[in-house]
C-alpha cells in the first residue's frame, strides 16, 4: 500500500513556492560562519535546507551523551531567516565510539573482511544492535524536533545503498535465510527456482542457504542465487528505512517524510518502484554527465523519477553547482548550465531544486565538490548564479508553477531494475549488456525524433499509453509476458529490443527459441524466433560491426532469427561483407508483426542512436499518429486545471530559433538565454524558454 503523497510546507505566507536550497552542514564550520551563511542565503534566495545528514557524531558524543544546543542554535537562525529545515534523521554516518563498542555493526566484504569505519554508510543493515541505535536517535530527534515549526520535513538517512548495498556478514547470512523462506516457502521451491541441480549444489533445509561470498578466484556464481541477493540487499535497506520513517512518525506524524534516491541512467542501486511507495513525497539526487548527453541523461532520468513519484511533484534533494569530486575526469559547468539545470529539472516535475552543498568544505574528501557558496566565497560569478537562479525559482513559484503535474507522453519505455541486476550478471552471452543505456539511448533517439517519451517501471501502469517499448528487459516473467500480450491484444503497438525476455523472475532461460520468455507467448506475439547470439566485439581478424539492409549498423548483439512467421513483415535484413562473413546475410534483423488488435515490432540488434531514431521516424510514429516537434528542443509540459506550462529547451550547442504561436507570444513566463524578435525566439546555447497557456 503507498502512502498518501504528501508536501513539506515552506516557511513563505502561503507555505508554497519552489523549494530552493542544499544540503548545509554547519557542524563543519565555527560558529561564527554560521550567521553570515544566513545572511548569505536569504540572499541567495534560499528558502529550505537539509540539515544535519552527517551530524551523528555532534549530536550523540558519546553513548550516553546528547547535545542538541548547536542543533537549536542552528535551527532557530534558520527559522529567523524564513529558511525550512529538512532535518536529517542523522543515521548515514556514525560516530566511532558506535564502532568501537560494537565493531559486529560493520558489514563484512564478500572476502569476510570488515569494512573498516572511516567514511559513511559503514553499518550493516541487518545488524539489530545498529539498528537500535539509530532508532534511538531518531526518536531523540523527532522528540525534540517534531514540534519545531522550522523544521516541516524529515530525510531520512541518506541515499540507502550506497557503501552498504552488498553485506556479506554472519547477519546478513541469517536475514538472507529468513527472506528466502518467506519468499520461497519450501525448500523445494528454491531449489527448482534456483536450478541447484547443477554443480551438486541442491539444499536440503533454508539453513543451508549461502551468501554469495568469495568463491575462489575462478569461481562462477549462480545467477539466481544472485539476483535474490540484490533483491535482499534492497529489501533489507527498505525495511531499515521504514523502522526509522516509523520511529520518527509515532512521535511526529504530521510531517512529512523522505529519503534521496539515486536514480541516474548509469547506476542502479535500490528498485525505486517499490521504495517510492514508501516515501510521503520523492526526491532525487542528480548529477550531470559530461559531454553532449547532459540535458538528455538528465531529462531520461527526471522522467523516471516523474514516473515512480506518479507525475506528482518531487524533490530534488541534491545536484552540483558545478563539477564533482568522485570522478576521474571531473568537468566544470558552464555559464548558464547551472540554471538551465535547475529549470530543466523545474519542467520535469521538480519543486524543489536543492544542492550538494550549501558551503563548499574546506577540508575533508568532498573539499574538491562544488557548492552554492565556493571557496573563492560569494563575490564570485558561481555565487551569482546561484542567487539568479533563486530569484527565477521565486518568480515562478509566483507565477503559479508548483504544484503542477508533468503532461504524459504517449510513449512509454520501460524500465526495470531487476532486468538491470540481470544484465550486471557477468555470465551472459556478453558482459557488455546494459539495459539502463539502452533505455537512454531509445529516449534520445525519441528526442532527436521530436518526441519526448517518458521512462516508466515495468512494474507500473502503462496500458494507456499508445505505444510501449523495451530496451534489454533482459528478464521477463510469465505474468510480465501476460501483461503484454493484453495490452497489444486490445491494440497497444509494441516494440521489444534484443536481449529482451531471455529469462525469468529466477534467471531461467526460456525454451523453444529465443526470446522465449512466457512460454513461447512473446516469440508468438513478435512472429519471431531465433536459435543463437552473434555477439561481436574485438576479436582479432573478424568484422566487429555488421550491416544492415536499411543503412543501420549494428555493433554488439544480433539474435540469429531463424523462423519468421507467414504473415510478418521483415523491416531490415543483415547484409553486406561483415554479415557474410559471420554467415548473417539475409537474416531478418527487424520485424514487425500484426498481433491480436495491436502490432509489434521486434528489434533483434543493438542500434546506434541514429538508426533507433530512424525505427521510430519511419515505423513507429506513423503507427501512433504522434506528432514530432522541432528535434533540436525539449518540449515539456507541466499543467493543473487553468494552465499549461510548456517549456522549451535547446538540445544543442548552437543557437536554435524557434516560432512562436499567437497564444504563446503573449504568454511568456520565462526566457534564459534569448532573444525575442517579433514571433520568433532564438535560444542560445543552454537557453530556456517558458510559456504559460490557458
Ligand atoms: C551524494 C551524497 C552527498 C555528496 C554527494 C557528492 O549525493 O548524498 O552527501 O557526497 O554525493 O556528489
Ligand atoms: C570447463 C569445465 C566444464 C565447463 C566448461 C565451460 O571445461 O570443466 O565443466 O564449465 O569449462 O567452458
Amino acid at each position: 500500500m503507498s502512502r498518501e503523497f504528501a508536501w513539506p510546507r515552506l516557511l513563505t505566507a502561503s507555505g508554497k513556492g519552489i523549494a530552493y536550497g542544499g544540503d548545509y552542514n554547519p557542524d563543519q564550520w565555527p560558529e561564527h560562519v554560521w550567521a553570515q551563511d544566513v545572511e548569505l542565503m536569504r540572499k541567495a534566495g534560499v528558502n529550505v535546507v537539509a540539515l544535519g545528514i552527517f551530524s551523528w557524531d555532534r549530536i550523540q558524543p558519546s553513548e550516553h551523551e546528547w547535545d542538541f544546543d548547536w542543533l537549536d542554535r542552528v535551527i532557530g537562525m534558520l527559522g529567523e531567516a524564513g529558511i525550512s529545515v529538512d532535518l536529517a534523521s542523522a543515521t548515514a554516518s556514525a560516530p566511532l565510539w558506535l564502532y568501537e563498542a560494537h565493531p559486529e555493526v560493520l558489514p563484512r566484504d564478500k572476502y569476510g573482511h570488515a569494512i573498516n569505519p572511516g567514511s559513511r554508510q559503514s553499518w550493516s543493515p541487518s545488524s539489530p544492535v545498529f539498528r537500535e541505535y539509530a532508532l534511538t536517535l531518531c526518536r531523540k530527534l523527532a522528540e525534540r524536533y517534531g514540534e519545531n515549526p522550522t523544521v516541516t520535513a524529515w530525510h531520512v538517512g541518506n541515499e540507502y545503498g550506497w557503501n552498504n548495498r552488498h553485506d556479506y556478514s554472519d547477519n546478513a547470512l541469517h536475514d538472507f535465510r529468513r527472506w528466502c523462506q518467506k519468499k520461497y516457502g519450501t525448500i523445494d521451491a528454491l531449489n527448482e527456482a534456483w536450478c541447484s541441480a547443477f554443480w551438486s549444489q541442491e539444499l536440503r533445509s533454508f539453513d543451508e542457504v549461502l551468501l554469495p561470498r568469495h568463491m575462489g578466484a575462478d569461481a562462477m556464481v549462480n545467477p539466481a542465487q544472485q539476483l535474490d541477493f540484490e533483491r535482499f540487499g534492497n529489501d533489507m535497506l527498505l525495511d531499515f528505512f521504514r523502522a526509522e520513517r516509523d520511529a520518527i512518525a509515532q512521535i511526529c506524524p504530521n510531517k512529512p517524510i523522505t529519503t534521496n534516491f539515486m536514480i541516474s541512467t548509469d547506476q542502479c542501486a535500490m528498485n525505486y518502484s517499490q521504495w517510492a511507495h514508501d516515501v510521503d513525497f520523492v526526491s532525487n539526487d542528480h548529477y550531470f554527465h559530461e559531454g553532449e548527453s547532459h540535458l538528455d541523461e538528465l531529462l531520461c532520468s527526471d522522467s523516471l523519477v516523474s514516473s515512480i513519484a506518479k507525475r506528482k511533484p518531487w524533490y530534488l534533494m541534491e545536484h552540483s553547482t558545478s563539477s564533482v569530486q568522485w570522478k576521474p575526469v571531473n568537468a566544470r559547468k558552464r555559464n548558464g548550465e547551472l540554471e538551465r539545470d535547475a529549470l530543466a529539472h523545474v519542467a520535469m516535475g521538480a519543486d524543489a531544486i536543492n544542492f550538494f552543498q550549501w558551503r563548499q568544505s574546506r577540508g575533508g574528501a568532498e573539499a574538491f565538490h562544488s557548492a552554492m557558496l565556493p571557496h573563492a566565497g560569494a563575490d564570485t560569478n558561481l555565487f551569482r548564479q546561484v542567487c539568479e537562479t533563486g530569484a527565477t525559482l521565486r518568480d515562478l513559484s509566483e507565477q503559479g508553477l508548483p504544484g503542477t503535474q508533468i503532461a504524459p507522453s504517449h510513449v512509454a519505455i520501460l524500465f526495470d531494475a531487476q532486468s538491470q541486476w540481470s544484465t550486471e550478471i557477468p555470465t551472459l552471452p556478453t558482459t557488455k549488456l546494459d539495459h539502463w543505456h539502452d533505455v537512454r539511448d531509445w529516449y534520445r533517439a525519441f528526442l532527436d525524433s521530436g518526441v519526448r517519451a517518458d521512462v516508466t517501471p515495468l512494474a507500473y501502469d502503462w496500458d494507456d499509453y499508445d505505444l510501449v517499448v523495451l530496451p534489454t528487459v533482459f528478464m521477463l516473467s510469465d505474468a510480465d509476458v501476460n501483461r503484454l500480450k493484453a495490452y497489444v491484444e486490445r491494440g497497444g503497438k509494441l516494440l521489444v529490443g534484443y536481449a529482451t525476455g531471455i529469462v525469468n523472475e529466477h534467471f531461467q532461460v526460456g525454451l523453444g527459441g529465443y526470446p522465449g520468455a512466457g512460454n513461447g507467448t512473446l516469440r508468438e506475439m513478435l512472429g519471431v524466433s531465433g536459435e543463437e547470439f552473434n555477439i561481436l566485439g574485438d576479436i582479432e581478424g573478424e568484422p566487429n560491426t555488421v550491416e544492415l539492409s536499411d543503412g543501420g549498423v549494428t555493433s554488439l548483439w544480433q539474435t540469429c532469427l531463424t523462423r519468421v512467421a507467414d504473415n510478418a513483415h521483415v523491416i531490415a535484413r543483415y547484409s553486406g561483407d561483415s554479415a557474410r562473413e559471420w554467415e548473417l546475410q539475409d537474416m531478418p534483423a527487424i520485424v514487425s508483426h500484426d498481433y491480436g488488435d495491436g502490432h509489434t515490432w521486434y528489434v533483434g540488434c543493438d542500434l546506434r542512436r541514429e538508426d533507433l531514431a530512424h525505427i521510430i521516424q519511419h515505423e513507429l510514429l506513423p503507427a501512433i499518429n504522434v506528432q514530432a516537434t522541432d528535434p533540436n528542443i525539449a518540449t515539456i509540459e507541466r499543467a493543473n486545471g487553468d494552465h499549461v506550462f510548456r517549456t522549451y529547451i535547446n538540445r544543442r550547442q548552437q543557437s536554435v530559433t524557434m516560432e512562436l504561436d499567437e497564444r504563446e507570444q503573449s504568454d511568456i513566463v520565462l526566457l534564459y538565454r534569448g532573444e525575442r524578435a517579433q514571433n520568433t525566439i532564438t535560444l542560445q546555447r543552454n537557453g530556456v524558454l517558458m510559456v504559460r497557456v490557458r
